[in-house]
C-alpha cells in the first residue's frame, strides 16, 4: 500500500516519515512529495520516492499521486495561500482515486478565534466536500516554537509573549509526527477527528523557568499587549502579516485556545508527550 506525504522534506515531515519506516512500512511504498528533491536526498537514500511537485502546479501534483492509496497531507507553510494549495492537493487526490487523507490541522479548528485557523477550518469543508474518507489530526502547539527564540532569550534574559498566564499543551513536533503516521497507516481512524494536545499545560512563565535552568541563568516571562508584542515580532524581522498572526495566536492562547486535556495524542502514540524541558535541553545543549 502506497502512502505519499506532502511537505516532505520538511521537518514534521521527515519525522513522520521515519515514524512510518520504524512502524514497519517499507520505504519504497512511501512517497515523497516534494518542492525541493535537494532537501529529501536522505530520503531518497534511503529507499522512500521523491516526487517533486509545488502546491501551486495542479498537474505536478496529480502526477505525484499516481498509484497512491493513502495520503498524508501535512498543512502547507504559506499562510495566506494555503486554502487554494490545499485545495490543489484535495482535487489532484481526488483524480487519482487516493483512498484516504490525514490532515494535520489545528487544535479545534472549527471553532478556534485564531487568524492561524481560518485555513485549517476551510481546508477542512474541502476534505468534508471531496468525499474522500479522511483523519482531521488538529494540532496543537509545538514546544518548538519556543525554541526558535532562544537566542534572543538568553540575550535578554527574557522570554517575550502575550499569553498572560494562558495554559498552552504543546508537545514535540516527534509526537505530532508519530501520532501522524499512527493514523495514516492504521484503517481504524479514518473519519474521526483528534484534538491533539500534550500532557503537560505551560505557561510563559513556566516555560521561562524551564529555559533558565537548562541555560543557568536567569530568565523572566515578560508578558506584553497583543500589539506591542507584534510589533516587537516586526522589530526582530518577522514580515508585518507574520507577526501579526503570531502575536494573535500567543494572545488566543491566552485565552485557552492552545490547551486541551483530550488525551487524543497520548491515545494514538501510546505514550506519554515529550516534556518541553526535552526540547528545550536539546536545543542548548544537543
Ligand atoms: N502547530 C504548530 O505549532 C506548528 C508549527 C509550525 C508549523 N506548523 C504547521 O505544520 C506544517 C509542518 O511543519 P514543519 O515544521 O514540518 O514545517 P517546515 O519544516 O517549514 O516544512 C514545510 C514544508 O512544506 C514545503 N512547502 C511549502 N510551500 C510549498 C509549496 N508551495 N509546494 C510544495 N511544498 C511546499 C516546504 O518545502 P521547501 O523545503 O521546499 O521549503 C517544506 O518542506 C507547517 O507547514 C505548518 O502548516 C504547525
Amino acid at each position: 500500500m502506497t502512502i505519499a506525504i506532502t511537505g516532505a522534506a520538511g521537518q514534521l515531515g521527515h519525522l513522520a516519515i521515519e515514524a512510518l519506516i520504524a512502524r514497519g512500512v517499507p520505504a519504497a511504498e512511501l512517497v515523497a512529495v516534494v518542492r525541493t528533491p535537494a532537501k529529501a536526498a536522505d530520503l531518497a537514500a534511503r529507499g522512500v520516492q521523491i516526487r517533486e511537485a509545488d502546491y501551486g502546479d495542479p498537474a505536478a501534483l496529480t502526477a505525484a499521486f499516481e498509484g497512491v492509496a493513502k495520503l498524508l497531507m501535512i498543512s502547507a507553510s504559506e499562510v495566506g495561500q494555503r486554502i487554494a494549495q490545499h485545495a490543489n492537493i484535495i482535487d489532484a487526490a481526488k483524480a487519482q482515486g487516493v483512498g484516504a487523507i490525514v490532515y494535520t490541522s489545528l487544535l479545534r479548528a472549527d471553532t478556534s478565534p485564531m487568524l492561524l485557523a481560518a485555513e485549517h477550518a476551510a481546508t477542512e469543508k474541502l476534505l468534508d466536500a471531496s468525499g474522500i474518507p479522511h483523519t482531521l489530526l488538529r494540532n496543537g502547539w509545538y514546544w518548538e516554537n519556543y525554541v526558535l527564540a532562544l537566542p534572543a532569550v538568553l540575550e535578554h534574559g527574557a522570554l517575550v509573549g502575550a499569553a498572560g498566564s494562558g495554559l498552552v499543551a504543546g508537545a514535540a513536533r516527534l509526537d505530532y509526527a508519530e501520532a501522524a503516521a499512527v493514523a495514516v497507516q492504521g484503517d481504524e481512524h479514518m473519519g474521526k477527528v483528534y484534538e491533539l494536545g500534550g500532557d503537560e499545560h505551560l505557561t510563559g512563565a513556566d516555560l521561562a523557568a524551564l529555559i533558565a535552568a537548562a541555560a543557568d541563568k536567569p530568565v523572566v516571562f515578560q508578558d506584553l499587549a497583543e500589539e506591542d508584542y507584534a510589533a516587537l515580532l516586526a522589530q526582530a524581522g518577522v514580515p508585518l502579516a507574520g507577526a501579526q498572526v503570531l502575536a494573535d495566536a500567543d494572545a488566543q492562547a491566552g485565552r485557552g485556545a492552545l490547551d486541551t486535556d483530550s488525551g487524543d495524542l497520548r491515545a494514538l502514540t501510546g505514550r506519554p508527550s515529550t516534556p518541553a524541558a526535552n526540547v528545550i535541553e536539546a536545543a542548548l545543549h544537543g
